[in-house]
């Protein structure tokens, strides 16, 4: 990454984690868990039930996060000062890992009948847990119920995962693999830099009809598009993603409009439009439509034919030229003349932002990027102000997955999104003054 130096948080970075471990053989993998945040420099403390301490030796615990482990009939509780009331005050977060069918049962009905659910009925902090069980006891309907009912209290389920069970049998009810807890734990964190935003995003192609089975479209996997979905609903942004078709599962927590034709999704944008602040279009959009769509297949009785084409609307145009214009940030796919026809587009389309990609086939490291890969490399360019005469600033990120370009991506928009609101108000200010 060159120009502005944008780190990727570290969202566990400095975070009070507890991480309560209940009876289960999955204890072994929360050593790791332990590891592995500590490594992500979280501030980790341990609370066992008596179960835990079956499978699992405290002392293992102690080693590895430095510190007492807290369990019901320990002297290191009260000797090191933190006493439940002060542990649940302590915590950013709480991780239940596993979580017994039977802690999930008292911590669904508020029972604190131990130091764990003690604390957890005690505290403010974000509260996770992942279950892990025999896959009948998962199954069963109590079971159901109770995760349900801890949804409902705002709790995190992370898991469970299916495949083979310690007691021999396969099925849903293993616990989630440590770097899969970690994800779903550091997602508990997100930035807030873009809190209380709706955002409206397109992705991947449209396909316009030829005839009932065949389509005019192009090669646009959507990656792109959901990676910075993702990343926005992370940074806490209401995310609305407008699909052109594409394999892709929808990312959690996104209301998800799936269209087909650069029409359709002209339709899904311009309602989604009026309550949206920011807008971003990664869709590879048709520029132009089959002007006469045959209504039954096309037999193949010439030697050639001809398909008359009529243009489509400019959907980022018509975003930009709204009376209530959100910050609207454009892509440029381009095999040739990166940077001229990205700026090009940038003020020909009345863009804030525009973010170049060059979709001629390889990096300067032979990666695959641009269309169709997990690759991409990105050079962003915006409007730096706001005044009479408008400097384009401008800033590279380097050959990445498309999640982490999302991320990246991400943080910028909300940098120049959240400063321009800033002028605003102050120029607002200054006027009515
Ligand atoms: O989906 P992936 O496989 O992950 O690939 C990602 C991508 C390469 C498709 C993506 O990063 C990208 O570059 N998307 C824009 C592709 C494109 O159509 O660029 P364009 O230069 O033709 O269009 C410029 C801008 O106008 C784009 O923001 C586009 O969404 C928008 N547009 C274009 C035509 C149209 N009728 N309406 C539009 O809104």
């Amino acid at each position: 990454m060159t120009g502005l130096n944008i780190n990727l948080n570290n969202k566990l970075d400095n975070k009070n984690i507890v991480i309560g471990i209940t009876g289960g053989i999955a204890a072994y993998k929360t050593a790791d868990l332990t590891r592995r945040l500590m490594e992500a420099s979280a501030d980790v403390r341990i609370v066992m039930t008596d179960a835990a301490t079956e499978f699992v030796t405290p002392l293992t615990f102690q080693a590895l996060s430095g510190h007492p482990v807290f369990f019901d009939n320990n002297d290191e509780t009260s000797t090191s000062g933190m006493k439940h009331i002060e542990l649940a005050r302590w915590a950013d977060a709480i991780i239940i890992a596993p979580a017994s069918a039977n802690t999930i049962a008292k911590l669904a009905h508020g029972r604190a009948d131990n130091l764990l659910t003690t604390l957890c009925l005690a505290s403010e902090a974000i509260k996770c847990f992942a279950p892990a069980m025999n896959r009948v006891m998962w199954d069963d309907l109590s079971t159901q119920t109770n995760c349900k009912t801890l949804l409902d209290k705002n709790w995190q389920q992370f898991g469970p995962a299916s495949g083979s069970q310690a007691c021999g049998e396969i099925g849903e009810g293993r616990m989630l693999e440590v770097d899969e807890l970690l994800t779903s734990l550091e997602q508990c964190f997100s930035s807030g830099a873009l809190q209380g935003i709706n955002l409206v995003i397109t992705a991947g192609p449209t396909f316009e009809a030829i005839d009932p089975v065949r389509f005019i479209g192009n090669r646009s996997s959507g990656r792109m598009g959901y990676a910075i979905a993702t990343a926005a609903q992370e940074a806490g942004a209401k995310v609305t993603l407008i699909s052109g078709p594409c394999h892709l599962p929808a990312p959690e927590s996104v209301t998800l409009i799936a269209v087909e034709s650069a029409e359709e999704m002209k339709q899904a944008v311009m309602s989604a439009i009026d309550n949206c602040q920011i807008y971003i279009s990664t869709a590879a959009v048709s520029d132009y439509r089959v002007e006469n769509i045959a209504q039954q297949k096309i037999k193949k009785t010439e030697d050639t034919m001809t398909l008359q084409l009529t243009k489509n609307d400019d959907i980022i145009s018509l975003v930009a030229a709204h009376k209530l214009k959100p910050y609207v940030v454009g892509f440029a796919a381009e095999t040739e003349n990166l940077i001229e026809n990205a700026k090009h587009k940038l003020q020909k389309k009345n863009l804030d932002m525009i973010v170049a990609n060059n979709v001629s086939s390889k990096s300067d490291n032979e990666t695959d990027i641009g269309f169709n890969s997990e690759y991409n490399a990105l050079h962003v360019f915006w409007y730096s102000n706001d005044t009479e005469d408008q400097i384009i600033a401008e800033q590279q990120f380097d050959t990445a997955r498309k999640l982490q370009l999302g991320t990246q991506l991400i943080s910028l928009i909300a940098e120049q999104y959240n400063t321009r609101k800033s002028q605003e108000t102050i120029q607002n200010a200054k006027n009515t003054a």
